[in-house]
């Protein structure tokens, strides 16, 4: 099957937020906020390429392959930005795993400033919607260090389902061991949720402005036969 393509434009919505592609002139902030969150992605996203970028010039031409990523349809990088202010908050990557089934892996980190207020909970929901509705997955995964309880938490809070638990596969840059957690998540597990809101949370996705999917309902449109 060939990979999906959403609109470049599509605008995700959430109660506090909305997601977006990069864009041409994002650099000029993007790279300030690679500068700022040095140290907070240096544990758990040493390979991102927040870590590496030099100048805004660099940032520039990183959220343009961003963007590039996405017209390919195999790589989808979200910002995710508060309503009211327009300030960066997180952000969220897709990737495709395997176009057969189609399975994708989502990843994510939120800005240093903006870490506990429930956005990234906010933000992976949404784009798990979107997974499954626009880009018409059948499975998505996650895979974390099993000693990053925030991410951790994130999963779970998405519902998505603890599915193994590798122990000490990873030799961090310390010299110290860790394990992976993954988790999956169904489309048919997904369809069956009522509500992507907790009771006391304000982290459920509202609507969305643009794009194939209405986002108000959970109700999924058919994957299609699925190669055997
Ligand atoms: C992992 C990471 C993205 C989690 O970020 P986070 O801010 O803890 O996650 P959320 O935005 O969902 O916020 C959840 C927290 O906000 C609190 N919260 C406050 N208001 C909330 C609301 N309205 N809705 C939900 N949670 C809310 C939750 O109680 C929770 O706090 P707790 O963990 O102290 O219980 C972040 O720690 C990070 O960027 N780490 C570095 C990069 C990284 O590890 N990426 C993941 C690689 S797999």
């Amino acid at each position: 099957m060939p990979p999906a393509s959403p609109d470049i434009h599509a605008r995700l919505e959430t109660e506090r937020l909305y997601l977006r592609c990069y864009a041409e002139g994002d650099g000029a902030w993007y790279y300030p906020m690679c500068l700022r969150n040095r140290t907070h992605l240096s544990r758990y996203e040493p390979e991102n390429p927040a870590m590496a970028i030099e100048s805004e010039r660099e940032a520039e031409v990183v959220v343009r392959s961003f963007a590039l990523q996405w017209a390919e349809g195999r790589n989808f990088f979200l910002g995710a930005f508060d309503k009211m202010t327009d300030q960066f908050v997180a952000q969220v990557h897709v990737g495709l795993v395997s176009s057969e089934l189609p399975e994708f892996q989502v990843g994510y980190f939120v800005d240093t400033e903006h870490e506990g207020h429930g956005y990234v909970t906010e933000a992976v929901r949404a784009v798990l919607l979107f997974a499954f509705q626009d880009l018409r997955a059948f499975r998505v995964r996650l895979e974390c260090d099993d000693t990053n309880v925030r991410s951790i938490n994130v999963a779970e809070r998405c519902r998505m389902v603890r599915e193994a638990h590798l122990r000490q596969n990873r030799k961090n840059r310390d010299g110290t061991f860790s394990g992976t957690m993954i988790y999956g998540l169904l489309r048919s597990e997904f369809a069956q949720q009522d509500s992507p809101r907790e009771p006391g949370h304000s982290g459920g996705l509202s609507r969305r402005s643009s794009g194939t999917a209405s986002g108000t309902g959970r109700s999924l449109p058919s994957a299609g036969p699925r190669p055997e």
